[in-house]
């Protein structure tokens, strides 16, 4: 494959075809006729019926120019494309994959699941087994409320914290990310980032009115108005970002001070950092946890955990509403028992191994091409930064990011068979299927793309 070996593991065909057109491998779910399946006809086709073709803004290609492929499949670390082009994956649907696509335990727990229904409106052991899962493994929450989003999760939290401290005011950190919810869209992470906007147009003044953003890796002075400061524990919408020694430490010492509660934002870094997330890792506690991404094993799915007297501020039981005609899904609640069922310590070590096997490579080959980059690395998430060298602390630097290299590089990695994500604010995600040979293969596509970008910049 155009001077890279990339393994195949599978000989399984990919069914292109799909508007029954009567061609060979017919399928209904993607062909555009005449047997013939490709990337830019059916995108141009999403996009008359989608806006932008994209069900996020954040899968537009919108910073990197050209169209998204369009996938037909995924398993362990691959992708294919509608037209059978096979892609190691690097995004993992943006870390909500961790044990590799369509690992057999989570769709075996998933054809179970699908044939007992697949919502009740009403509660099951599935979802009290994850709950009891989280709270055994994440030492501040005693109880959890599952949902169906990180940010019905961080949305929630600050509706909690308001209620639950009758104060108004949330802190929160240029360049972290919380989902598209209101109150928090004061500032972006990677997807404001990313469309270049200050903030987001149709979030009134008055929304925001009572978040504060401040710089991400220092402690801000509060006062009695805050009801809750929201981090992300490592930043992992700006490139990554680690937190600064003391950095989280001083932001539960302020907190204690002024009676405010802390939430850490783990819908990343939950159950891919650690057993315990970031808070295990950085021994620091939370008042207010939010998951997502890997606990839905890549189902839709979000989660809010903490201590029990603020979690029984949530109604039923207290005045703060919440409520999810799909939450606690079957479906979703198996396969998060299924995925997290194969996480303990020895998985993050090695996958922390393989993060830093997979930045070392990239690292390699950018230093053999001349393309200035680096890929931070904390714990088993991955990130980089085109053009900068010195190590991100903030927003500030991390906007000195080259994203026109990022293009380059990105689109050079895709010829090559190596998709990433559409924004140089992404992290890099590795998962149980990216073993070594795939990493190999993934440097020696870098070292291509590394020397196609650069040479494309001059
Ligand atoms: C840290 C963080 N919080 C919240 C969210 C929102 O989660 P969701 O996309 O599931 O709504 C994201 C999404 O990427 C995230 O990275």
């Amino acid at each position: 494959m155009r001077g890279i070996t990339i393994p195949d593991t599978t000989s399984r065909a990919v069914p292109f075809c799909a508007d029954e057109c009567g061609a060979a491998g017919c399928t209904p779910t993607v062909c555009v006729g005449a047997g013939v399946a490709s990337n830019e006809v059916l995108f141009e086709r999403s996009q008359r019926v989608i806006p932008g073709g994209v069900n996020s803004s954040i899968r537009a290609h919108r910073s990197v120019g050209g169209s998204p492929i369009i996938v037909a499949r995924a398993e362990g670390p691959y992708i294919w494309d509608v037209e059978g082009t096979r892609y190691i994956d690097l995004v993992q649907s943006y870390g909500a994959v961790i044990v590799g696509h369509a690992h057999p335990a989570v769709t075996q727990a998933l054809h179970s699941a699908a044939a007992d229904g697949t919502s009740y409106g009403a509660p099951t052991a599935r979802e009290m087994k994850l709950a009891e899962l989280i709270v055994e493994r994440v030492r501040s929450c005693d109880q959890v409320r599952l949902m169906n989003s990180g940010t019905e999760a961080t949305s929630t939290a600050v509706r909690l914290a308001r209620g639950f401290t009758g104060r108004d005011r949330i802190v929160t950190f240029a360049g972290n990310f919380h989902g598209a919810t209101d109150a928090l869209l004061a500032t972006g992470g990677s997807g404001v980032a990313t469309l270049g906007l200050p903030g987001t147009a149709g979030v009134p003044a008055s929304a925001v009115s009572e978040t504060l953003v401040v710089p991400y890796n220092e402690v801000p002075v509060l006062d009695g108005t805050v009801a809750a400061v929201i981090v992300e524990p490592v930043a992992a919408n700006m490139g990554v970002v680690a937190p600064v020694p003391g950095f989280l430490a001083g932001l539960r010492a302020e907190c204690d001070r002024v009676g405010a509660l802390l939430v850490f934002d783990e819908v990343i870094t939950g159950f891919r950092l650690d057993v315990g997330g970031a808070q295990s890792r950085f021994d620091v506690a939370a008042d207010l946890t939010t998951f997502g991404k890997v606990i839905g094993g890549g189902l839709p799915v979000g989660g809010l955990g903490g201590r029990r007297e603020i979690m029984e501020t949530l109604s039923p039981i207290g005045p703060v509403f919440h409520s999810g005609t799909l939450s606690g899904n079957p479906l979703t609640t198996a396969a998060g028992l299924a995925v997290l069922g194969l996480l303990d310590e020895d998985v993050y070590m090695e996958l922390s191994a393989r993060a830093r096997r997979l930045a070392a490579v990239l690292r390699d080959a950018c230093l053999a091409a001349r393309f200035p980059a680096q890929f931070p690395v904390v714990g088993t998430l991955v990130g980089m930064v085109c053009g900068r060298l010195e190590a991100v602390r903030n927003f500030d630097e991390a906007r000195e990011t080259d994203t026109a290299a990022y293009a380059r590089f990105f689109h050079a990695m895709r010829s090559l068979g190596v998709a990433m994500a559409p924004g140089a604010y992404e992290a890099i995600f590795v998962g149980l299927g990216h073993d070594d040979d795939v990493i190999q293969a993934v440097g020696a596509a870098a070292e291509q793309a590394a020397r196609v970008a650069s040479s494309a910049a001059q």
